[in-house]
């Protein structure tokens, strides 16, 4: 499919999806956001990649949901519509991980969607930021949920009642992000992770990936349970018997991700 809004390229075992909207820092509007969930369905099938990377410009990561396409909407539309829900929820059915690598602004829906993404690799110049609320919403995309379980209660409210923008070092330090690297090996640092993310068994991979995001939404009960349900089924994978013939036979395993 020809999209507009993004640019699509493989890396290696690596996706890499470009939010691609310059003119508006990457406004997040309807049509990004069905193509950014076209392009992350493609990648999930296809068995030659194993990780993807979602990433932006220099100046933004994105600005938010778009502003100008949302102003007029009303209450049933939104409603009816099921916005938010319809188009922005499409990264977290993605089975493979995927990483979030900003720069600039992530603000609003933008910081939201990076939350939304397994990990975020900030560069240095990241911003991120909640300010909804100067525009008299609040944020809809999960934003007041993951980034108070991210950052904690105190920082997610400042940051969510006052619109105050985090920086990178801040956003580090309160575990917003894995980690901070110079603006220019933002993507290469990222395409590292990928690959090495690709290099490993896919069925771990997923499982391992399953396991961490069910930590966001059940009790420890729960969660390890199903980890060890995930564990015990991996021993039916011939990249387990591999895995573990390698190590014992001091080679380098070869994964054929089943
Ligand atoms: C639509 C946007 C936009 C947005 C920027 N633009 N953000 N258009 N929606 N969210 C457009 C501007 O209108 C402008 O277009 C162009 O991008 C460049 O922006 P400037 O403001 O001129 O750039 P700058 O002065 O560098 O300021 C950067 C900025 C500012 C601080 C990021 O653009 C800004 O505050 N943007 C809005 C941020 C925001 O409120 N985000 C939350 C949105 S609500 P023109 O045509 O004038 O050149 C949200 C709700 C999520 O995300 C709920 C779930 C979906």
């Amino acid at each position: 499919m020809a999209y507009e809004m993004i640019l699509v390229e493989i890396q290696g075992r690596v996706g890499v999806i470009t939010l691609n909207r310059p003119k508006a820092l990457n406004a997040l509007c309807d049509q990004l956001m069905g193509e950014l969930g076209e392009a992350l369905r493609g990648f999930d099938a296809d068995p030659a990649i194993g990780a993807i990377v979602v990433t932006g410009s220099e100046k933004a990561f994105a600005a938010g949901a778009d502003i100008k396409e949302m102003k007029d909407r009303t209450y049933p539309a939104v409603y009816f519509d099921d916005f938010i829900g319809k188009r922005w929820e499409d990264v977290l059915r993605i089975q493979k991980p995927v990483i979030a690598a900003v720069a600039g602004f992530a603000l609003g829906g933008g910081c939201e969607l990076a939350m939304m993404c397994d990990m975020i690799l900030a560069a240095d110049n990241a911003k991120f930021g909640q300010p909804e609320i100067n525009l008299g919403i609040i944020p809809g995309a999960g934003g007041s949920q993951r980034l108070t379980r991210a950052i904690g209660k105190s920082k997610a409210m400042e940051m969510i009642l006052t619109a105050r923008m985090m920086d990178a070092t801040e956003a580090e330090r309160a575990n917003l992000v894995a980690r901070v690297v110079p603006l220019a090996d933002l993507l290469p640092e990222a395409l590292k992770i990928g690959e090495k993310i690709a290099s490993l068994s896919g069925p771990s991979v997923a499982m391992a990936k399953e396991a961490v995001n069910a930590a966001f939404e059940t009790t420890l009960h729960e969660g390890v349970r199903l980890e060890r349900r995930l564990f015990h089924s991996l021993f039916a994978t011939a990249d387990q018997k591999e895995g573990m013939a390698a190590f014992a036979e001091k080679r380098k395993p070869d994964f054929r991700h089943g």
